[in-house]
């Protein structure tokens, strides 16, 4: 109660920021983003707009990938008419697909740029079932799974970065509070959605790509640290606030439903905040393998810190990322 109360009136949390601070706000002090380049995935709309506009407006260099070259086209035009000075580069990539993924990188690597901060933001919520051109359900495959790709591939720049510049790397995942709703056998759950359609329930579906966010970021902080890399990773719950995310679900019944909300919903540039904050703040220098929520370190769910799950998630991702799919599927028909 007492913790609904503070987040409605927008109390500040030992980070000096609360529920109602904004993405401006949080990074109102960081020069240092002037010497940065990132790499925002999801930032034609929404949230990722957001932290990208802002990101840019303190000095950022930005990588905006996007499925639609003319969205990423629409969205650097957006941020090049409020700052001109502001250096953008757009890219393809489908998350959803792994070629995709790798295309992607091939294609960033080659540009021969550092790279200093990785968001992965991007996400869907997909009403209907189906499964990705890799053979996988499509939430997992876009929301965890082509992340996973993503930061696999990027994770030597990233170090070689911050070794040269002496800047630690920062990478965010952007996940949800809804991952606590999720209970059940992760490895499972991905071979159940992936494989029969009549087990797909998109809601839980989608919490379950988000705790896929939350146990990819705790064991990343882990492999890191034993690497001595000078890189972080945190995971963010943005807070609820209207987007496309519920584009699936438009019409009279989503109306109502955030109308009866609204007094809990976000801005998008308070939705922004936390991202921005995790992204960007000095005072989280050489922290790990957290969770955020309106820009203070929270809990995630018992399973979201559970590190053995997160290990077998990491085994059966690198498998399914491996090009082998027989070794998956072989290892997934112990469960039939
Ligand atoms: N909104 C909320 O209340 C809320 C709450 C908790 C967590 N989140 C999380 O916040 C993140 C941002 O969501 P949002 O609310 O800002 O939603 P949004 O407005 O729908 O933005 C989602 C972004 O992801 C991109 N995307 C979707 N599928 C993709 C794919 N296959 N490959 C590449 N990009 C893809 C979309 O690009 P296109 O333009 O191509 O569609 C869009 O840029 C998501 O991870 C979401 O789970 C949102």
């Amino acid at each position: 109660m007492l913790e609904t109360v503070k987040y409605l009136i927008g109390s500040t949390g030992p980070a000096g920021y609360g529920s109602k601070s904004t993405a401006e706000q949080v990074t109102e002090n960081c020069r240092h983003l002037r010497s940065i380049t990132a790499i925002i995935t999801g930032a034609t709309s929404g949230i990722g707009a957001e932290t990208a506009r802002v990101l840019a407006k303190r000095g950022a260099r930005l990588v905006l990938p996007a499925r639609s070259p003319k969205a990423a086209e629409d969205a650097k035009a957006r941020i090049v008419s409020e700052f001109p000075d502001s250096e953008i580069v757009v890219m393809v990539l489908d998350l959803s697909s792994l070629n995709s993924v790798r295309n992607f990188v091939a294609e960033f690597l080659s540009l021969n740029l550092p790279l200093n901060l990785l968001i992965n933001n991007a996400g869907k919520f997909s009403h209907q079932h189906a499964i990705s051109e890799d053979g996988i359900e499509m939430t997992f495959a876009t929301n965890y799974l082509g992340h996973f790709l993503l930061t696999k591939l990027l994770l030597k720049k990233m170090v070689q970065t911050a070794k040269m510049t002496g800047v630690q790397g920062r990478i965010v995942n952007v996940s949800s509070n809804i991952h606590g709703s999720f209970s059940g056998d992760v490895i499972r759950y991905i071979w159940l959605i992936t494989r029969n359609k009549s087990h797909y329930d998109a809601t839980r579906a989608y919490a379950f790509s988000k705790l896929a966010n939350v146990l990819h970021a705790n064991e990343l902080a882990e492999r890191l640290k034993q690497m001595e890399a000078n890189v972080i990773v945190n995971c963010v719950h943005p807070g609820i606030v209207r987007t496309r995310l519920t584009r699936d679900r438009e019409g009279l019944i989503t109306d109502v439903v955030f109308f009866l909300a609204s007094r809990f919903l976000k801005t998008i540039s308070q939705a922004a905040a936390t991202t921005c904050y995790v992204a960007s703040h000095p005072r989280l220098v050489n922290v790990t393998g957290k969770y955020f929520a309106d820009c203070n370190e929270a809990l995630p769910s018992k399973l979201g810190s559970n590190s053995t799950e997160a290990a077998r998630l990491w085994s059966i991702s690198e498998i399914m990322v491996s090009r082998d799919f027989k070794a998956v599927f072989d290892s997934f028909n112990a469960f039939d």
